[in-house]
Parts: C-alpha cells; sequence; structure tokens
C-alpha cells in the first residue's frame, strides 16, 4: 500500500521533532537504570566508556536511522522493503548459516531451537533484510510490553505519595511494600492498563496533534522537575559524598562485562535499534538537518541520564542509606529518603511524576513503530492501528505483569518453553525483556548499520544527510576541532578526513563489530 505518501504526516518543524525524539530516548532508561549501573560499574570511570559507546556507536547509528526513515518516508518495514535489493548475498549467507545451525542443533536432539533456527533460516533465505523491518516492528510491542509494566508502577507510586502511603521509616519495610504492590495483580494489571491507555490516547490524534504536541508540553516539565529534584538534593548536607560515590573514577572496575553494558545501555538509552528513530525521521522533510538533530537527541538523553545521578545519589547519601541497592532504588530507598526530609511526600510525589513523564514520551514512540506498520503497509486507519496494537500489547504485559517475580500464575507457559528450549528465565517479565534488549535491539543494531553501510550503502546515505546538512559531508574535521573553521585551508577541496568518512567508517565496520561482539558475549558465546 503505497499510496499514503501524500497524505502522510510530517512534524511541524524541528523543535517538534526533537523533543519528539529526545522523548523518545530520554525514559526509565535514564533515570531510573543509568544512575544505578553508573553506581555498580566504577562511577565516572564507567560514564567515559558510556560517553564512547555513545559517540561512537550510538550517534552514527541514529543517524542512519533518521536517513533510513527520512529517505523511505516509511515504517521500518517499509524502509526495508523499499532500499533492499532484489536478492542480496549477505542475507542469503546469513540465512544459509542460521539454516545450518539449525540442522546441526536437531542432530545434537536440541528439537526446539533446531526447528526454530531452520524456520528462521528459511523466512530469512526468502524475504531477507524485510526482517529487520519486522523484528523491529515484533520489538515494539515486546519492550512496551515490560515497559509499561514498570511505568505502571510509576504511575501507581505517583498515586501513593499523594496519598501519604510512602512514609516509610526504613527501607525494609518500603522493600515489603513494592514486593506486594507489585505482586497484587489488581494494581499492577490496573496501572499497566492505565498506562497504556494514556499511551494510545496520544498516538490516536496522531504526529502533530498527539505526539508532538505532547512532547512539547512534558519534555520541558521533566526538564523544570529534574533541575529542582537535583538543586533540593544537592543542598541537603553531607551530600557531595554522593556526588564522590556517583562520579569518582574507579578504573579497576572497567572490564569487558562493564564496556558490554555500557554499549547495550546506549542502544537502549538513545532508543535504537528498533526503528523508533527511523519511524520518527520518516515524519521529517528534507529541509530538517539530520546531523544537528542527531546531536542535540544524542546530548539531552545523555545530559539527562548523567544529572539524574545528581539528583539521585546525594539524597541517598544525606541520609545515610546503602546505594548498592540497583534496581530496587528508586521504588524502595528513595521512598524511605524522602520520608526523612521535609515535605517528603511532595518530593516523593514530583520524582514519580518525573518518571512517570520520561516513561511516557518512550512508551508513545514504542506504540507509534506498530502503529505507522499497520498504517503504512496494511493500510489500517491510524485509530484502528493504534487502538489494536495498544491492547495487544496490554495483553502481552499483563502476563508480565502477573509474572514479574516467577512462573506462579503462567506455570502453562514455562511448562512449554522448557519442553521446547531446555532453560528459561526466571519469570515471563525477563523473558521478554532479556529477549528483546539482548536479542532484537543488538541484533537490529547490527543490521541496521550493515544494511546502511554495505546495502544501501553510505553514499545514498550520506546524500540523503546532505538534504538539510549541506556541508556534513566537506567539513575538514581536523581543523574543526583545532578551532580553524575560518581558515581557508578548512575549506579546501581535498580532504581525507571529514565528518562524513569518519562517520562512514564507524558504520561499516567499527560498529558491526563492536554490536557483534557485544552480543556474542551477552549470549554466552565468548568467554
Ligand atoms: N529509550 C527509552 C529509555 O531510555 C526506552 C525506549 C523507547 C526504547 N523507545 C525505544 C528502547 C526503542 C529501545 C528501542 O527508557
Amino acid at each position: 500500500m503505497s499510496t499514503t505518501t501524500a497524505t502522510r504526516e510530517q512534524w511541524s518543524g524541528p523543535l517538534g521533532f526533537i523533543l519528539a525524539a529526545a522523548g523518545s530516548a530520554v525514559g526509565l532508561g535514564n533515570i531510573w537504570k543509568f544512575p544505578y549501573i553508573v553506581g555498580e560499574n566504577g562511577g565516572g570511570a564507567f560514564v567515559i566508556v558510556y560517553l564512547l559507546c555513545i559517540a561512537v556507536i550510538g550517534a552514527p547509528v541514529m543517524m542512519c536511522e533518521f536517513a533510513l526513515g527520512r529517505h523511505t518516508q516509511r515504517n521500518p518495514v517499509g524502509a526495508f522493503k523499499a532500499l533492499s535489493p532484489k536478492s542480496s548475498i549477505l542475507a542469503h549467507l546469513v540465512g544459509l548459516g542460521v539454516l545450518l545451525s539449525g540442522i546441526f542443533l536437531l542432530l545434537f536432539r536440541c528439537w526446539g531451537w533446531g526447528a526454530l533456527l531452520i524456520g528462521l533460516g528459511l523466512l530469512i533465505i526468502r524475504h531477507g533484510w524485510v526482517l529487520v523491518g519486522v523484528m523491529g516492528v515484533v520489538a515494539g510491542f515486546t519492550i512496551l510490553a515490560f515497559y509499561s509494566v514498570v511505568a505502571g508502577w510509576t504511575l501507581g507510586y505517583v498515586w501513593k505519595a499523594i496519598s501519604g502511603q510512602l512514609a516509610f521509616t526504613e527501607v525494609a519495610a518500603a522493600k515489603t511494600h513494592f514486593g506486594h504492590f507489585i505482586q497484587n495483580p489488581a494494581w499492577a494489571l490496573g496501572c499497566h492498563f492505565t498506562f497504556m491507555l494514556l499511551c494510545v490516547l496520544i498516538v490516536y490524534r496522531g504526529i502533530t496533534a498527539g505526539i508532538e504536541r505532547w512532547s512539547k508540553i512534558l519534555m520541558p516539565l521533566l526538564v523544570l522537575i529534574i533541575l529542582a529534584l537535583i538543586i533540593r538534593s544537592l543542598t541537603l548536607p553531607n551530600a557531595m559524598v554522593g556526588v564522590r560515590f556517583y562520579l569518582t573514577p574507579d578504573f579497576s572496575k572497567i572490564n569487558t562485562d562493564s564496556v558490554l553494558i555500557a554499549l547495550g545501555q546506549a542502544f537502549f538509552s538513545l532508543s535504537l535499534g528498533m526503528g523508533a528513530m527511523m519511524t520518527y525521521g520518516s515524519y521529517l522533510d528534507r529541509k530538517a538537518n539530520l546531523f544537528t538533530s542527531t546531536l542535540s537527541v544524542v546530548g539531552l538523553d545523555t545530559l539527562i541520564a548523567l544529572i539524574a545521578g545528581l539528583a539521585i545519589f546525594p539524597a541517598v547519601f544525606a541520609q545515610g542509606f546503602n546505594p548498592d541497592a540497583g534496581p530496587g532504588l528508586v521504588f524502595q530507598v528513595l521512598p524511605t529518603v524522602f520520608n526523612q526530609i521535609p515535605l517528603g511526600a511532595f518530593w516523593a510525589f514530583l520524582f514519580f511524576v518525573l518518571l512517570l513523564i520520561a516513561a511516557l514520551t518512550s512508551g508513545i514512540s514504542l506504540l507509534e513503530v506498530a502503529t505507522a506498520y499497520f498504517v503504512d503497509e496494511r493500510g489500517w486507519p491510524r485509530r484502528r492501528a493504534v487502538v489494536v496494537v495498544g491492547g495487544a500489547i496490554f495483553i502481552l504485559g499483563s502476563l508480565c505483569a502477573i509474572s514479574v517475580s516467577d512462573w506462579a500464575r503462567l506455570e502453562w507457559i514455562h511448562t512449554g518453553l522448557v519442553q521446547i528450549f531446555g532453560t528459561t528465565k526466571a519469570s515471563f517479565f525477563d523473558t521478554i525483556d532479556n529477549l528483546s534488549s539482548n536479542w532484537f535491539l543488538p541484533l537490529g543494531g547490527l543490521f541496521i548499520s550493515l544494511f546502511t553501510g554495505w546495502i544501501w550503502g553510505t553514499k545514498y546515505a550520506l546524500d540523503e544527510i546532505r538534504h538539510g546538512s549541506s556541508n556534513f559531508g566537506d567539513v575538514h574535521l581536523i581543523s574543526l576541532i583545532a578551532g580553524l573553521k575560518d581558515d581557508p585551508s578548512h575549506n579546501a577541496s581535498v580532504h581525507v578526513v571529514t565528518l562524513a568518512s569518519l562517520w562512514g567508517i564507524f558504520i561499516r565496520f567499527i560498529s558491526p563489530v563492536a554490536v557483534l561482539i557485544a552480543f556474542l558475549h551477552t549470549i554466552g558465546w565468548l568467554g
């Protein structure tokens, strides 16, 4: 169905697009996850590794996604369809490899995995690169399913802060409370439902009246709230101990694992690897500057992740709590911390509203990917697409919600999975999270860079980026860094190292190799 081009909606301007894309990027990953993984992995030293991953892999891949989306004006499936060659040797090789490993596994009597890989191999041989787009759309379902459950908890905690239920005097009590809360199906499902409903209501209105309008309201609010929290946190007695814990570099903690954690976090935090940025880019016109947009989105995302730690750690230390609480930090330690400072309920309320806003602007981007697929490729009206996709994600997410910590309520799925695949994760929630974050996103990122670098071609991608950013291809990087932007040599016609050539090298070699290593490591094939 390719008749929709003429009526396809577009962002009303660069600001709306940047705020929406930054809204997608800034999410639970920044405020809930980034601070504690920094705390656990060597503070400032980890931040340096993370910044490298962002600069060398994150930003170049984001530019690929924007370019692919804008060039094709399509959702991820449509984008790969439009640009895929009739037959691709690389795709056939990958398909053949997967098929052979499937046969190999059958020989070892791993029936489930064997059959799965054989089926997948055949699909790859038949459909080639389009499957990368399909994987992106599927990832939209699986990521939003568990994301919405956690987002629902933040919604529940906003309510608890208002109604004064967070007055814990010790972390143990907060922990028990949290445990009961997430295990209670009525609460977990109710909050998950409400969050999905909010996402559906926004995406239902479309690009400008829905996503863009709400991003323009929510993102400035998010920045104001986080600044207020930082000021409160940094002015508590002893706050500096927390800052020191958060940022003092400890290089002894940096090892392969922390580098891989940084890379995975960079992908998740920048919303890369499943076509969310591609979809947002597809609503752009040719005048938009993809290079400066990428810098703004990456910059905002990184800044907010970094300063989220400044809102959290000083408060935790000022009240003498232990920071290594990991994932439980925000739902267990923080409410207890807030309870000890004046107007605690108010600060707790602000904090959970902050989390909720961050999650909402990310949730809508996840929902938009699958919605755009049904609108572009299946010709559905947007409203029907949003409601059907939202409903399906609600159901998948409900399974996550009722089985966050074990398989108790989903024994039948568990038995099935064990029979087919041998091993499974601790819960349905973990299985879905693992599948999305450790499989779909890295593989998606790998294939997006390989596709841009070798199939579509850096040359054509660069042509796309040049629209709206005319000198991206010709800036002499060395003289730019040296501060010689106004020197005549800067505009000389022969340059070896330009921004564009560096980008091409990153996309063709560095990022696929790095992502591949990270992927093989997480699935346990390396070390
Ligand atoms: N980036 C968001 C966060 O940091 C989550 C998110 C939104 C996302 N859209 C995505 C992650 C697409 C991966 C892919 O919380």
